[in-house]
C-alpha cells in the first residue's frame, strides 16, 4: 500500500490535472499513507463520541458513516476539497438549468420534475414547469382513466436502461402500495425469453402495453414492441391494436408512426437523461400500478432531499457525506469496488438500478475536458438484498484479498405481518456492519477475520412513496458530487455506443444467408464465434 501511494503520487505528479493540483487533493494523498495503520475498531474505542461525530439525519433517513475508516482531519479535508472543486457552484449550475452536460450541450434538470408547481427552471431560456406539471396533469387523468375504465388487467412496459430500472426498481420497492387489480410487467431484454415469458401471464384483450424510449429507436425496445404489436394483432385477429399502446418519448413522429395515438403519447426532454428519468412520464406503469397520489408523495420525498442537497451544510448533508467517504474510499484508499447491500426485499432491484445510475455517469477516465485523470473514479457496484447475500458472497467480504466497502440499506418497519422476521433481519444488517469492522482474533487462521473492513449505513423508518424518493434522489446527488470532485461529465455515456455498433456489423453475419466469408475485418476469435452461432443454428 505504501509503496504503491508513493507511485501514485508520482503518476500524479507527472499527469498533473485541475484536481490533482488541489492543496486538499494533496493532503488527502498524505492522509490516505497514514490511514494504512488506522484502526475503525480502535478509534471507537478512543472517542466516545464517534457516532455522534460521523452521523446525519435528513427527509427520514439516518446515515451512519462512523465505521469508516476516516478520521476529523480527513473529514476536514474532504469537506475542503468539496469547496476547492465548487461544488456549491456546480450545484447551483445543475439547479439552475446551465448545460453542465457539455459534450451533448444539454441542461440536467430532473430536479426540476419534482419541483412543486410554480417554481420556475429555466432550460434554453424557457420556464419548463408549466411542461412538467401539463404533463403530470395528464399522467393523472391516464391513471384515473384506466383505474375507472377497467378495461385493462396487465400493464407491460417495453423499456431498457433508463427507461426500464427506474420505474421497475420503484415497482417492487412500493409493491405494497400497488393495485392488486391491474399488474404490472416489465419487459427489457431482446431475448425472446424475456417478453413471451411476461405474455403468457397476459390477457391479450386486456393489456395495456408502455412503450418507453426517449429516442424510440433503441434495437431492444423496438423490437420487443414490434413482436407485441404483432402479438396482440394475431390474438385479437385485428390490424388495428392502437387501444392497447402508449409511448413515453421525446420522439413523438417516430411514436406516431408505430400506430400509437398521439394523446397517448406522454413527453420526455433533452434535459432529462434516461437514467434519472424516473420522475418524468417514464413513471407512468408505476404511477398506474401505485396510483398518482403515491407518484405525487416520490416526487415529494426526492423535492424534500434536493432543498436538503442545497441547504444542509456539508457536514450535515447526506448525499455530500455519502460521496465524499466514497471517494475517500475509492480514490485515496484505492478500493475499486462497492457493495450496495439493502436490507429489504423489496428494494431487490436497487443495486441494478444504482449500477446504471452510478457506474453509466461515473465510470469514465477522462475529465470534462476530455484529458485522462491520474486517479480512480467510479467504483465497480455490485449487491444483492440481505439476507439472501450472506449466503453468498459475503464470504469474500469478510475473508477475501480484497477490501469492498459497504453501503447497507436498513428499514425498520415492515408493511407485512412481522411475527419475529423484521427484528431477525434488522439483526443481520446490524450485526454485519459490526462484524466486518470488529473481524475476529482465531489461532487458526482459517477462522481468522481481519476485520476493518469499512461501512456505512443507511436507516429508514419505512420504505413508503416518500422516503423512497427522497433515497433515490440521495444517490443521484451523491453520484453528482462525486462527478464534480472527479471533474466528469457524468451525464453523457458514449462507452455504450461502441458495443452497439459492432454488434450492428456482426448482425447480418448471423443469418444463414449471409456468407460467413463476407463478414469484414473480422479476428479470428469473432470469425469463429460467428461461425459458432451460424453452425448451432
Ligand atoms: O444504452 C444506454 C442508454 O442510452 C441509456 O442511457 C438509456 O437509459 C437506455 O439506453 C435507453 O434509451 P432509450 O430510452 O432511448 O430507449
Amino acid at each position: 500500500m505504501l509503496n504503491s501511494m508513493t507511485q501514485r503520487k508520482e503518476r500524479e505528479e507527472l499527469h498533473s490535472s485541475p484536481r490533482t493540483s488541489l492543496a486538499a487533493w494533496k493532503a488527502l494523498l498524505d492522509l490516505a499513507r497514514e490511514a494504512r495503520s488506522f484502526s475503525i475498531r480502535e478509534a471507537f474505542a478512543s472517542d466516545p463520541r464517534r457516532f455522534d461525530r460521523f452521523h446525519a439525519q435528513a427527509c427520514g433517513i439516518l446515515l451512519d458513516y462512523s465505521k469508516q475508516a476516516v478520521t476529523p482531519a480527513v473529514m476536514g479535508q474532504l469537506f475542503q476539497l468539496a469547496g476547492e472543486c465548487d461544488l456549491a457552484g456546480w450545484r447551483t449550475r445543475m439547479f439552475g438549468g446551465v448545460a453542465i452536460n457539455e459534450s451533448e450541450n444539454r441542461a440536467v434538470l430532473h430536479t426540476a420534475l419534482r419541483a412543486p408547481a410554480g417554481q420556475t427552471a429555466m432550460a434554453d431560456g424557457v420556464n419548463i414547469s408549466p411542461l412538467i406539471h401539463d404533463t403530470l396533469s395528464r399522467m393523472k387523468a391516464f391513471c384515473e382513466q384506466v383505474h375507472t375504465d377497467k378495461a385493462f388487467t396487465s400493464v407491460v412496459n417495453i423499456g431498457i436502461g433508463g427507461s426500464d430500472l427506474g420505474p421497475h426498481m420503484a415497482n417492487e420497492a412500493l409493491k405494497p402500495f400497488a393495485d392488486t387489480e391491474l399488474r404490472t410487467h416489465y419487459v427489457s431484454n431482446v431475448d425472446a425469453a424475456h417478453l413471451y415469458g411476461v405474455l403468457k401471464e397476459c390477457d391479450p384483450a386486456r393489456t395495456l402495453f408502455i412503450v418507453t424510449s426517449k429516442t424510440f429507436t433503441t434495437q431492444e425496445t423496438m423490437t420487443n414492441a414490434q413482436s407485441a404489436k404483432l402479438w396482440l394483432q394475431q390474438e385479437l385477429e385485428t390490424a388495428d391494436v392502437a387501444e392497447h399502446f402508449a409511448a413515453v418519448t421525446q420522439n413523438t413522429d417516430k411514436a406516431e408512426a408505430f400506430g400509437i395515438r398521439r394523446d397517448r403519447i406522454f413527453p420526455i426532454w433533452d434535459w432529462v437523461g434516461g437514467r434519472y428519468s424516473l420522475w418524468s412520464a417514464v413513471g407512468l406503469p408505476l404511477c398506474l400500478s401505485v396510483g398518482y397520489e403515491n407518484f405525487k408523495a416520490l416526487l415529494e420525498g426526492a423535492h424534500a432531499m434536493d432543498r436538503h442537497f442545497l441547504e444542509a451544510p456539508f457536514e450535515k448533508n447526506l448525499p455530500v457525506l455519502l460521496a465524499l467517504t466514497g471517494m475517500w474510499n475509492r480514490t485515496f484508499l484505492e478500493h475499486a469496488v462497492l457493495a450496495l447491500l439493502p436490507y429489504s426485499q423489496l428494494l431487490h432491484k436497487f443495486p441494478s438500478f444504482i449500477q446504471q445510475l452510478d457506474m453509466e455517469s461515473n465510470g469514465k477516465s477522462v475529465d470534462r475536458d476530455g484529458t485522462p485523470v491520474p486517479y480512480p473514479t467510479g467504483p465497480v457496484i455490485f449487491g444483492e438484498s440481505g439476507t439472501n447475500g450472506q449466503h453468498a458472497f459475503y464470504q469474500l467480504l469478510h475473508q477475501g484479498t480484497t477490501v469492498v466497502p459497504c453501503e447497507f440499506i436498513a428499514v425498520v418497519q415492515s408493511d407485512y405481518p412481522s411475527l419475529d422476521h423484521q427484528p431477525k433481519l434488522l439483526s443481520h444488517a446490524i450485526g454485519q456492519t459490526k462484524a466486518l469492522m470488529d473481524g475476529k482474533a482465531d489461532p487458526d487462521p482459517q477462522k481468522r477475520f481481519d476485520g476493518n473492513r469499512p461501512s456505512s449505513t443507511l436507516v429508514l423508518r419505512h420504505l413508503d412513496p416518500y422516503t423512497l424518493g427522497a433515497l433515490v434522489a440521495l444517490y443521484e446527488h451523491k453520484i453528482f458530487t462525486q462527478g464534480v470532485l472527479w471533474n466528469l461529465n457524468s451525464f453523457d455515456q458514449w462507452g455504450v455506443e461502441l458495443g452497439k455498433k459492432i454488434a450492428g456489423q456482426v448482425l447480418p453475419s448471423l443469418s444463414s444467408e449471409a456468407l460467413s466469408a463476407d463478414t469484414p475485418d473480422l479476428d479470428s476469435s469473432t470469425r469463429a464465434l460467428v461461425d459458432a452461432v451460424r453452425s448451432f443454428s
